[in-house]
């Protein structure tokens, strides 16, 4: 018999549609919201390399030295030129950093070889390497200065995060990604990775002994005292990273040379160096320091950075992490006052740290590095930790070897 019953099975109660409704609705609402986020609000960064031409500069060997004072001011000069074309551009919400990152001069001029960075959501991403372009396009025509730059040499192109990484690491003493920041050796705090990557541990027969830092990719420089036991290269590894034990990977010591005038149990003369068996691939977190020129002044009341495996205080544990202590670079002088120092501090010595005390180096130390940053914010080795009496104590601050006295030396020993 007919039953016209399925009819009326077939139609939904009407919860059950509201609800399939909003299920789509709400699925659908969120694959839009994802879209809308990662092509439009979600930032990545982009990272270029170019180059341009400054043509009215006369030939000088000096711009092919990136430690060199010609280097730096023409590279500051440019890098200022490229911060206010992209900040009074539309780009200038996108814009992060732009560094000039070799400068190699021939006799029409000296090319700039430039890096940039800039963050956008990928919609907006589109077209902004032309943008890019037209600006600096734009800045090479206009020659504020004394300086010529001819638009028509400009060059640019995208390259990946890690090529971008590779550039910076093969320079000396810059941070592959940091904003340093000094939160709390004695007096210090922890180290973030890859905030100082030259920083070695020195360690005899596994065990940390010194400090030590990276400029090259073989050598390192440290303290002659460091030595005293022993300088046998088999006694000696080398390790980088912010954790000292265990390490995140050894190196082998094939040489070690010592100063010829250190004199054991003086504090003269206290530097080294360390021809390691291998050469070390740069990364973020280990690539090498900046040495000053010979010639460069380091004035006091600089601010300086120094870090070490050491002593949190005279006699006290170790810290696992590396630790950073912010110093001032104090004069001579005044270190080598009566109830200081007492002329006891020679002129290829720095003393750094804090007449009121508090914040020094301390036993462990030795050899590490006592570094700062130029004005174009590229991190220089200007000391070693070398001596102090105890640490931390009123008038008496961190002596360091003072390496513009060895920049020469250091040269002669291993050719950079
Ligand atoms: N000579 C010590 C060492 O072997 C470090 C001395 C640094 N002392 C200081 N107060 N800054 O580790």
């Amino acid at each position: 018999m007919y039953r016209p019953v399925t009819a009326t099975r077939t139609s939904l109660p009407v919860w059950m549609i509201a609800l399939v409704v909003f299920g789509v609705l709400a699925i659908l609402g969120i694959i839009i919201g994802l879209l809308v986020h990662f092509l439009a609000v979600e930032n990545r960064t982009y990272y270029y390399q170019g180059s341009f031409k400054v043509v009215n500069i006369p030939y000088d060997s000096n711009y092919e030295r990136e430690t060199s004072p010609e280097s730096n001011y023409l590279s500051k000069i440019l890098e200022n030129k490229m911060v206010d074309a992209f900040q009074s551009s539309s780009l200038y919400r996108q814009y992060i950093n732009s560094q000039v990152i070799k400068l190699v001069p021939d006799n029409s001029g000296v090319t700039a070889q430039i890096w940039l960075i800039f963050k956008a959501p990928r919609s907006v991403k589109a077209g902004t390497r032309t943008r890019i372009e037209s600006i600096l396009h734009q800045m090479l025509k206009n020659h504020s200065g004394s300086l010529t730059t001819d638009p028509n040499s400009l060059r640019l192109m995208e390259i990946s995060k890690v090529d971008a990484e590779k550039i910076t690491n093969n320079r000396c003493g810059r941070r592959a990604r940091m904003s340093a920041t000094y939160d709390r050796i004695k007096g210090g705090s922890t180290a973030q990775e890859g905030e100082w990557p030259w920083q070695a541990s020195l360690k005899k027969n596994g065990q940390h002994y010194c400090g030590a830092s990276l400029i090259s990719d073989r050598y390192l420089v440290t303290a002659a005292h460091c030595f005293k036991k022993t300088n046998n290269p088999k006694n000696y590894t080398v390790s980088f990273g912010t954790k000292v034990n265990p390490p995140y990977m050894q190196h082998y010591v094939q040489k070690i040379i010592i100063h010829e005038d250190y004199i054991l149990g003086e504090h003269h003369d206290d530097i080294a160096v360390i021809l390691l068996t291998e050469n070390i691939p740069f990364k973020n977190d280990v690539h090498r320091v900046c040495l000053p020129e010979a010639s460069q002044i380091i004035l006091p009341g600089e601010g300086a950075v120094v870090t070490g495996w050491g002593a949190l205080f005279y006699d006290g544990a170790y810290p696992v992490l590396l630790q950073k202590a912010p110093v001032k670079i104090i004069d001579t002088n005044s270190c080598n006052a009566e109830e200081a120092y007492n002329g006891e501090v020679q002129d290829t010595m720095l003393c750094a740290g804090y007449m009121e005390g508090n914040i020094d180096a301390c036993q462990g130390d030795s050899g590490g590095p006592l570094v700062y940053p130029n004005f174009r914010n590229i991190w220089y080795l200007v000391g070693i930790v070398s001596w102090g009496d105890e640490c931390g104590k009123i008038n008496k601050p961190g002596v360091y070897t003072r390496v513009t006295a060895y920049r020469n030396w250091i040269a002669s020993k291993t050719g950079i």
